[in-house]
């Protein structure tokens, strides 16, 4: 996150497999659109991960890409994985590409802002009064728990396998303090999330989250169980400002809360705190539909979205970007996953990249003229 405006921005893109080249070309049609108009100055620089990089150098995170990220003001990817990378172990799988560059670039904080867009309530399942005006931000820690304790593996004898569950509480600190910052933007609630009423780890977890809460007075601080929240997630998903929660709890719930908007493939996401910023949609390379330009670009344009907003503090272009989704969406256009109740949708993955393409261009015209005027 910076508090520097920058309008010159060094950005490594990492399709990755599946759906993810598709919605990031998209993407940077969009971000390239807006550099036009708005007088920015992005470069791009691609670079392989997961399964692609795999199959081009026998690893999925190349020290190529690495060093790609490293040296740029943002990172914004597209998804990884495979199934036909299925039968090899965690270690060795796409995946393991993005969790190694994760934790390369260390960022901890994993905002997932989850919101109700009106104009396609009727993509969730859940009733309209349930869902409208939902406005939540997931703050999911990035860089702890089941997916990087040690130790972790198989067993010989009788071929158990076990993963450790561990936090410190600086970990649990830091994540806080980014939540508890987001809340006072916002609506200054946290609802934290745990199951301290079987985990250690989880205690540790609300011990440290309360004495944080002590330097936000301001703040309004609940604790949930995680089978709680995940059932006020649906029942009342207003309720929610900000939930922090840890690594694995966050992952399930944010796919959780994409029921509210429609489709996961909506969802945006930063991971902030670390050395360089990284931005992925929330979803990830759905081989059922990959390869057929059917997918939603929404949450990966949206995380470029926020890629201007943290890494180049430009919260105009930001705000370009959002108010072309809205108007896309207002305009009627729908790829498949948002599909109205009569099975109708009129937009492929690019037909909705070029409808947010010219949304930009108009607002940022009326903008411009605004301003001469
Ligand atoms: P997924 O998110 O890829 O797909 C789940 C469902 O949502 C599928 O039916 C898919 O078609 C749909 N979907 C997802 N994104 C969509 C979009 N943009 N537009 C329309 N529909 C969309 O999850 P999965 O199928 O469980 O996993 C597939 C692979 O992706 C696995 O290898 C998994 O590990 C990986 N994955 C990667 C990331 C990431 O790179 N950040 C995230 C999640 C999953
Ligand atoms: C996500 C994904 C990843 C995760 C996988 C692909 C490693 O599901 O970004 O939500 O579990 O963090
Ligand atoms: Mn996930």
């Amino acid at each position: 996150m910076t508090t520097t405006t920058k309008t010159n921005l060094k950005i490594a893109v990492l399709p990755g497999d599946g759906i993810g080249p598709e919605v990031i070309e998209q993407t940077l049609l969009v971000l390239r659109k807006l550099a036009e108009v708005r007088g920015l100055d992005l470069s791009f620089r691609e670079a392989l991960i997961g399964g692609a990089a795999i199959k081009a150098t026998g690893t999925p995170l190349p020290p190529a890409t690495l060093d790609a990220c490293l040296h740029s003001d943002a990172v914004l990817l597209g998804a990884v994985g495979s199934p036909e990378f299925d039968a090899l172990t965690p270690s060795s799988r796409p995946e393991a590409g993005l969790l190694a560059l994760r934790k390369a670039l260390g960022g901890f904080a994993n905002l997932r802002p989850v919101k109700c867009y009106p104009p396609i309530t009727d993509c969730s399942p859940l009733r309209p009064d349930i869902i409208e005006g939902v406005d939540m931000l997931i703050v999911r820690e990035l860089l702890g728990g089941l997916y990087f304790g040690e130790p972790r593996g198989r067993d010989g004898d009788d071929d158990s396998a076990f993963n450790t569950m561990r936090y410190t509480p600086a970990e649990v600190e830091r994540v806080s303090r980014i939540a508890f910052e987001a809340s006072l933007k916002r609506r200054s609630m946290v609802a934290s999330v745990d199951k301290a009423n079987v985990l250690e780890t989880s205690q540790l977890w609300r011990e440290t989250v309360n004495r944080v809460a002590l330097d936000y007075p301001t703040v309004k601080l609940e604790h949930l169980y995680v089978d709680a929240c995940a059932m006020h997630l649906m029942m009342n998903p207003r309720r929610f400002d900000v939930v922090l929660t840890e690594n694995l709890f966050g992952d399930i719930l944010s796919d959780e809360a994409a029921v509210i908007s429609g489709s996961l493939g909506m969802l945006a996401s930063a991971t902030v705190g670390g050395n360089v910023d990284l931005y992925e949609p929330v979803h990830g390379s759905a081989p059922d539909i990959a390869g057929q330009g059917l997918a939603n670009p929404l949450g990966a344009i949206s995380s470029a979205a926020m890629l201007l907003r943290y890494s180049a503090n430009l919260e105009q272009e930001a705000d370009d970007i959002e108010a072309a989704i809205t108007v896309v969406l207002e305009q009627g256009n729908r790829t498949p996953d948002l599909k109205d109740t009569k099975g109708h949708y009129n937009c492929g993955t690019s037909e909705m990249g070029s409808k947010v393409v010219e949304a930009l261009s108009q607002i940022t015209d009326r903008s411009r003229a605004g301003h001469a005027g």
